[in-house]
């Protein structure tokens, strides 16, 4: 299954599941927000060739939805803008629970990848894995983030104080959910 998303910039997006050789960019998009430091809580980039080999090795093995938005025009790695990641979660118990993680490169931000992505990971996590709800967490100052979630329907459930330490300043935690039968049946049921 794949979409294509005509953005407001005039440049087509496809949307899809994640490929081998999309590895690379996805990485690269990783990187790049760890440069920024402040969106993330890990302080060092992946670099080494097996930390991403077996990223992409333990997500197929575990069968999870890695979404990907491709610039056709684009070459590799650039041409993967963003991407989508639900995972499971450790828990035997809670095969029903997908975990979200979200990243759209700065130059494509703010133009509909990620209520996309998040649109497509979640159908597919249902549909292919049999997700019922998706949780996720956020810095407290990720304003756009938080914007996006709660739009989506996401659920503030709590905040964890000062959970995280960044450049000299503590950061709070706000933890979400969102059942995805709710978004399917009362948000959104005619965007599929
Ligand atoms: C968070 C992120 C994934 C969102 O992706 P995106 O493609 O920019 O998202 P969208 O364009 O679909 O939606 C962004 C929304 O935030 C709004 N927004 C932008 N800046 C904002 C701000 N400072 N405060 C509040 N809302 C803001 C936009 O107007 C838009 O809302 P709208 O559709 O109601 O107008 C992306 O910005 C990103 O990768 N950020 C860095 C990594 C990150 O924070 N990942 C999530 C970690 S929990």
């Amino acid at each position: 299954m794949k979409k294509v998303l005509e953005l407001k910039n005039g440049e087509t997006v496809i949307i899809r599941h994640l490929t081998k050789s999309d590895a690379e960019g996805v990485w690269h998009n990783f990187n790049e927000v760890i440069e920024e430091g402040i969106y993330l809580p890990v302080f060092l980039p992946v670099k080494t060739q097996l930390e991403k080999d077996t990223w992409y090795l333990n997500v197929k093995k575990e069968n999870e939805i890695c979404i990907v938005a491709e610039n056709p025009l684009l070459k590799a790695p650039n041409n993967i803008i963003g991407q989508c990641e639900i995972s499971n979660t450790n828990w035997d118990a809670a095969t029903h629970v997908g975990a979200l993680g979200i990243i759209v490169r700065k130059k494509y931000r703010d133009l509909s990848v990620g209520r996309t992505l998040i649109d497509f990971a979640i159908r597919e996590s249902k549909k292919l894995n049999n997700k019922e709800k998706i949780i996720l967490s956020s810095f407290s100052t990720n304003d756009r983030a938080l914007h996006l979630f709660k739009k989506i329907g996401f659920k503030v459930l709590g905040i964890r104080k000062k959970q995280f330490f960044m450049e000299s300043n503590y950061i709070d935690e706000v933890m979400m959910e969102l059942w995805i039968d709710d978004y399917l049946n009362e948000k959104n049921p005619k965007t599929e």
